[in-house]
């Protein structure tokens, strides 16, 4: 995707050398600051204090990471502990382990003065593939819609689409699995608008999507968390489409939370809440996501206190309440698969419940 015009991913190697450079996202949308990963423990950390996140970004960043560190030390125990660094990095979204579990299964049979080689042009695969896969998702999630759009009495009117957290190109390598159908819209003459809302404890909506949203042009309008079930009750929505940090194999879904909350004001209201996500997301050891998904606990000071930006250009960050409140943070939530209207994967729209997923196993 573009920023200011140019084409970029959000995790890009540098040129001539074997380290990587990521878009750090903590000091969005104020400044745009590339930082470079030169050793696994700065992939780690890049993961551990979100200045990448997104459940595909995480991945693709955690292959590099191993990459980098099987550069300095390639044997056994180093690849062991290089993955049980990254691997505690994040709890909740799978994509991680999938990441580290691609990358180490082509590197442990290899003789040592193979392996950083080919962790490094795996890691590079799998970002590849995730920006042709997240094209993917956004073909399938056009194709909904542009039906969408079609299906309205007034098609000159925007299709109203509303999101949670990010799930854009910034939470991926490119495209992004929410956004992408979005971007495809617009980029094909459709009316959309999105709903954007803030995502309060960190703000992801607020910062990151409605950022890229204005990259790309695309009309959006920030919204209060607290918003979204008024603005369905008043039909001002024509459909919910979120992204995914872990789909179980029945469908249950975990993404950012408050998504559980949009998904029952999706129902009550008759809108549509679609997942966007890669099969990578899908964990298939697990059914019951409400009882087996991790769900990552946050610092409270996220919660008691807002970072920003002040009027003389300084980064603050300010206590929203009195000094010594406790406070928790659960940072995701559980959506069980029958309020998910349907999840929308490089393969095709799937139902969210076991018989369907099983068909898209086989299809792997
Ligand atoms: O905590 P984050 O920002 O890493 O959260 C993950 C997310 O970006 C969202 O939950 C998103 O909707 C799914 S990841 C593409």
């Amino acid at each position: 995707m573009n920023i200011a015009g140019i084409p970029h991913r959000t995790i890009e190697v540098v040129p001539g050398t074997h380290s990587v450079r990521i878009i750090d996202q903590t000091v969005l949308p104020h400044q745009l600051v590339w930082q470079t990963l030169r050793t696994l423990n700065d992939a780690a950390e890049a993961i551990c204090t979100m200045r990448v996140r997104g459940a595909p970004l995480i991945g693709a960043t955690a292959a590099y990471g191993l990459a980098l560190g099987l550069l300095e030390d390639a044997s056994d125990a180093a690849l062991k502990a290089g993955y049980d660094t990254l691997f505690a990095t994040r709890p909740t979204a799978v994509n991680l382990r999938w990441a580290l579990d691609r990358v180490r299964a082509v590197v442990a049979p290899l003789p040592l003065n193979q392996r950083a080689d080919r962790a490094w042009a795996e890691a590079a695969a799998i970002c590849d593939e995730d920006a042709r896969t997240n094209h993917a998702i956004g073909q399938h999630g056009f194709e909904l819609l542009r039906q969408l759009h079609a299906a309205k009495a007034d098609t000159s009117a925007p299709l109203h689409v509303m999101t949670h957290c990010n799930a854009g190109w910034l939470a991926a390598v490119d495209w992004g699995m929410s956004l992408s159908p979005v971007y495809l819209a617009h980029d094909a003459g459709i009316p959309v608008h999105v709903w954007v809302s803030e995502t309060r404890p960190r703000g992801q909506g607020a910062s990151l999507t409605a950022w890229e949203l204005r990259e790309h042009g695309v009309p959006h309008t920030l919204i209060a968390d607290n918003a979204s079930g008024h603005l369905m009750q008043r039909g001002m929505v024509d459909l919910c489409i979120v992204g995914a940090d872990r789909v179980t194999a029945q469908g249950d879904v975990a993404n950012k939370i408050g998504t559980y909350m949009k998904a029952l004001a999706a129902r009550a209201h008759q809108v549509p809440f679609f997942f966007a996500m890669p099969v990578s997301t899908i964990d298939w050891t697990i059914l019951d996501g409400i009882r087996d998904i991790p769900i990552e606990q946050r610092s409270a000071r996220e919660v008691t206190h807002i970072p920003g930006i002040a009027a003389d250009g300084t980064r603050q960050e300010v206590l929203i309440t009195r000094e010594g409140t406790a406070a928790r943070n659960d940072g995701f939530d559980v959506t069980p698969a029958s309020f998910v209207t349907s999840l929308i994967t490089e393969h095709g729209v799937f139902q969210a419940d076991a018989t369907d997923l099983a068909r898209l196993k086989a299809m792997l």
